[in-house]
């Protein structure tokens, strides 16, 4: 038995201890499929779905393969209930959420014997999510893709491990087999990763936009809460530069357009859309014009992500994309990792002479 084979990883069959999170738009059926088939954790991104897509990509992902898999969504849906209903139906093993389900809705998935992961930026918010009950959290340190905090990696997983009972992922700047070990050295049972996942064969993201992640330098993200209102990480393109010079009635309008496009996307009501929005407002004290973004913000993400629009999009990145410079196929990835982590485990568990020269 290896240092790999935490219990996290024994408790899904899993070959290596890494999890694929859930990306919207990026990780659907096919990378969560072939993730949990090279024998890591894929984790479907379907807050972005409607009900119909996500019944057909869990379909999909079972046609291809018969490990466990997760589905990631918002316990703040409109249809939370019925994605509940679906997950439970499908037998899926793992939902995941970026920010606190409520309550009742983690005791249905268990109900239902689902493993419910939740994410973290903070250990106080470590500390209250864990009373909801939930299974595991991912620790996502400020590098992180998407949505992110303030606390780097290497500070908020050891207090995160120190601050509960919890099976702990590590996530937020984890691209290789070294960062795979200094998360276990963290005390983390595994690693969970977006930006590295988004960035291989499978992840259907067009190719020029691939590219321009690739073209990304370490310092090429940037933090802003002008896209929905809570602070995001994301490439710094000349659209995300706009947005910031913008004021406010720009912002409205560029909001508005986005919020009509993703109604034919996402099948989402107006009232829906306005509801979300103002759940944003008294979440986090938004203006009117950030109202009308964070409802649009899906859309933003989508233009780019699926329709492949540089000039009109918003692309989450951590900063770990300035160090990665190739697309490989995920199961490549993941034997890539985990023999890397191997010999890093072996070289520090030799003696000194050894190492020296290794
Ligand atoms: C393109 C993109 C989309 C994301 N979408 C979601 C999402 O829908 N739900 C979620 O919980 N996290 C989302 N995240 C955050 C990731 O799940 C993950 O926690 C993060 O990417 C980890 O940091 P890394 O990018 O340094 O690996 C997204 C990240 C990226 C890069």
């Amino acid at each position: 038995m290896s240092a790999l084979d935490t219990p996290f990883a024994r408790r899904f069959g899993l070959k290596w201890p890494i999890v694929q999170t859930g990306m919207g738009w990026v990780s659907g059926a096919r990378l969560t499929a072939a993730t949990s088939d090279a024998g890591g954790l894929g984790v479907l991104g379907a807050a972005t779905m409607t009900l119909g897509e996500l019944d057909a990509a869990i379909g999909r992902i079972k046609a291809r393969t018969d490990r466990p898999f997760g589905v990631n969504f918002r316990a703040d849906q409109e249809d939370v209930d019925a994605r509940v209903d679906r997950l439970v139906a499908a037998g899926v093993a793992v939902a995941s959420f970026a920010r606190a389900p409520s309550k009742e809705v983690v005791d249905r998935l268990h109900a239902g014997g689902l493993y419910v992961i939740a994410t973290v930026g903070a250990p106080r918010h470590a500390e209250k999510v864990a009373k909801l009950g939930v299974d595991a959290l991912i620790a996502q340190g400020g590098e992180g893709g998407g949505h992110t905090g303030v606390v780097p990696t290497a500070l908020l997983v050891p207090a995160v491990v120190d601050a509960v009972d919890l099976p702990v992922l590590a996530a937020g700047g984890i691209r290789d087999g070294r960062g795979l070990v200094a998360a276990l050295a963290w005390g983390a049972q595994g690693v969970a990763m977006g930006t590295r996942f988004l960035l291989t064969q499978e992840s259907t993201v067009p190719d020029a936009v691939k590219a321009r992640y690739l073209a990304a330098k370490i310092d090429g993200t940037t933090v802003t809460d002008a896209v929905d209102g809570a602070p995001q990480r994301v490439l710094q393109t000349d659209f995300v530069a706009a947005l910031l010079r913008s004021g406010p009635l720009a912002r409205l309008l560029r909001g508005a357009r986005h919020a009509l496009a993703l109604r034919r996307y996402t099948g989402a009501t107006v009232g829906g859309l306005l509801s979300e929005g103002l759940a944003m407002r008294d979440r986090h004290g938004l203006s009117a014009a950030q109202v009308v973004m964070a409802a649009s913000a899906p859309a933003l993400t989508r233009a780019a992500l699926v329709d492949g629009d540089l000039d009109a999009g918003v692309l989450p990145a951590g900063q770990v994309v300035g160090l990665i410079d190739d697309l490989p196929t995920v199961e490549a990835l993941l034997h890539r990792m985990g023999d890397e982590a191997l010999v890093v485990l072996e070289r520090l568990a030799a003696p000194p002479e050894v190492r020296r020269v290794g």
